[in-house]
């Protein structure tokens, strides 16, 4: 929530801020603004409500001049409505400072009352103003930055990453971080921070992690880090593992396309290097082996998507692996006491590895004897380095704000970490955790043929629903995550309520909902599943026809028995049981898509939504 961007070096300190904002966008986007320096000591600052698109136009029309310190902000509102003055940045000493801010500053309003007492007035409702107030005042006490920085955050509740620059002090931005995301990036003669490796992945892949509760001062030479305190603390580089390119539409007409066509790729790319003659090799997992044999308890925590693919986590950890799994939402976990242990292993599914729901849970989980596995999308982010060990998934860089491939990178971490555990408890032996791999290995061409065979049918028929209120999701088994995920993506992009129930669960209330015309998307076994769920599935189907619901089926290539009873049937390729939603849960991101396109609507930022939800 909220992007940040700063830079010091030699170049056009305006055009370094804008792409990365550009890419930071997914964040929020309900204003930006810049600030920057130019040689002659003049700050400027331009700040517009509305989407990143409005502030270049308007830097269009009327330039705003160049230097070469600057901060870019890009808003996901908080306090203080969408306007131009609740925009970021916010300035102290009598103007001469700028400064910037994500997150929540819980304190405010103590602080705010203290600042009005002194005689200090404000132009905006934002809780940020009351730090760039506060840095300006003890800078103009000490004349140092960083010392002022240090002693305002100490005064500080809440999460945040400010960054802050002076017009006394050209080429040079200091940062501060408490539980909201910032990295460095690391260049030839000048240096940047962002809120994400995105912010300037375009000028260098060299990146550098800063901790919790600390404090970086860039200039185009140097990078200081230390805690609070002031004291140096150790510092972590590493590269960025994808390139500028792979954030880019490429010629795509939305993000969400771009990415739905990669989760074939994004499967792909979270098995390479894992799979080794039949067996799962994860070192990532080396510290915790001792912990895996001895685990007696599995909790997977997420948010929105990700809760969804740790569900099928547990279908998978179960079966294969025969330890108890419980799902949880993150914002619900730590707030109603749960049972843990060191025997406990707490597993985090995050694309962002901001989500602060799933930070704190994580944090709670540790501070209260459970082992933690992160797996998460995002190098240098918070969660991995708050966890005992990451599973990366290597989705790439997801921009769109609803999340489509990193769920099938998700499920296909976890299933490897079932299959692991699986091999390392002695659940299934040798052969059958490689008859599983070769399931999981064969999931990107079969997606490649569910996108070829899908995309344009869908496409096709969507326009006859575009102006349905509501739609009903039903699966059963694994089919349940997927149609709740199936809702989750209408509802994110296309606006249309939406609800998804386990198919059971449909006689035990939700059928009083069917009246005729009702759309309800169904995602059925396979047939050739031996369980016996088939039968069950298509009777629900007929319950719901005879109650003039129109029914899309989500069915398998050779299923006979579905057609005559539903509407239209998109076709998927057979798969395991338990792999059968990594396939079925495309047709539902293209259907959620392509209904919000035929609604005109922008799938890449939906409205009211931030990617990486900072926030609690
Ligand atoms: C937000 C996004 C969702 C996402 C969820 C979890 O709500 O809008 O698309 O699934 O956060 O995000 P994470 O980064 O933790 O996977």
């Amino acid at each position: 929530m909220c992007g940040i961007v700063g830079y010091v070096g030699p170049n056009s300190t305006i055009d370094v801020l804008l792409g990365g904002l550009k890419r930071l966008e997914y964040r929020g986007y309900d204003s930006a603004g810049i600030a920057v320096l130019t040689d002659e000591g003049h700050l400027g600052t331009r700040k517009r409500a509305g989407k990143l698109g409005i502030l270049a136009d308007d830097l269009d029309e009327a330039p705003l001049p160049d230097g070469h310190t600057g901060i870019g902000h890009t808003r996901w509102a908080t306090h203080g409505g969408p306007t131009d003055g609740n925009a970021h940045p916010h300035l102290g000493d009598d103007g001469k400072l700028a400064l910037i801010h994500n997150g929540i500053i819980e304190n405010f309003a103590e602080l705010k009352q203290e600042l009005v007492d002194a005689g200090a007035s404000f132009t905006s409702e934002t809780d940020t103003e009351v730090a760039a107030l506060m840095v300006g005042d003890v800078y103009k006490k000490t004349g140092d930055l960083t010392t002022a920085m240090q002693r305002v955050v100490a005064r500080l509740e809440g999460a945040f990453t400010l960054l802050v620059m002076h017009q006394d002090v050209p080429g040079v931005v200091v940062g501060a971080r408490r539980n909201s995301p910032l990295v460095i990036g690391l260049g030839d003669g000048e240096n940047f921070l962002g809120s994400d490796v995105a912010a300037f992945v375009e000028h260098t892949k060299r990146a550098m992690e800063i901790g919790q509760d600390e404090i970086v001062t860039i200039r185009p030479g140097s990078v200081e880090v230390t805690d609070f305190a002031g004291n140096p603390v150790p510092t972590r580089e590493f590269e960025v593992a994808w390139d500028a390119t792979a954030a880019e539409k490429g010629g795509w007409p939305s993000f969400m396309k771009k990415e739905i066509s990669e989760e074939p790729e994004a499967v792909g790319k979270t098995l390479l290097g894992r799979v080794h003659e039949g067996a799962v090799t994860l070192p990532e997992l080396d510290d915790l082996t001792g912990a895996l044999t001895d685990i007696d308890r599995v909790v997977i925590l997420g948010c929105g998507t990700a809760a969804y693919a740790g569900m099928l986590g547990k279908y998978a950890i179960e079966t294969w692996a025969r330890i108890p799994v419980d799902v949880e939402l993150s914002h619900e976990f730590r707030y109603r006491d749960p049972v843990l242990s060191e025997r406990t292993l707490v597993v985090s599914v995050s694309q962002s590895g901001e989500t602060m729901d799933t930070l704190m849970a994580v944090k709670y989980a540790k501070e209260n004897g459970a082992r933690t596995l992160s797996i998460c999308n995002t190098q240098g982010s918070t969660i991995p380095r708050e966890s005992d060990a990451v599973l990366y998934t290597h989705a790439g860089p997801e921009v769109a704000v609803a999340s489509t491939k990193a769920f099938v990178a998700q499920v296909t971490a976890l299933y490897l970490l079932g299959l692991h555990l699986a091999a390392v408890r002695g659940t299934l032996d040798a052969a059958q955790v490689a008859a599983q791999l070769e399931e999981l290995q064969n999931i990107p061409a079969k997606l490649d043929q569910v996108l070829e065979s899908t995309a344009s049918r869908i496409a096709e028929f969507t326009p006859w629903l575009g102006d349905t209120q509501s739609v009903l999701f039903l699966g059963r088994h694994v089919g349940y995550p997927v149609a709740l995920e199936g809702a989750l993506k209408l509802k994110e992009v296309a606006y249309i309520h939406a609800e998804g129930f386990a198919a059971g669960e449909l006689k035990h209330g939700p059928i009083a909902l069917i009246e005729p015309g009702q759309i309800v998307i169904v995602l059925v076994p396979s047939p050739r599943h031996e369980n016996t769920l088939h039968p069950k599935v298509v009777s629900n189907i007929q319950e719901i026809r005879a109650r003039g619901a129109r029914v899309i089926a989500i069915a398998e290539l050779g299923d006979k028995a579905v057609a005559p009873f539903a509407d239209e049937v998109i076709r998927i390729p057979y798969a395991g049981p338990l792999f059968e939603p990594l396939l079925g849960v495309v047709p539902l991101h293209i259907f959620a898509m392509e209904l919000a396109t035929a609604k005109g609507l922008d799938v890449d930022q939906p409205r009211n939504l931030a990617k990486s939800v900072t926030v609690e």
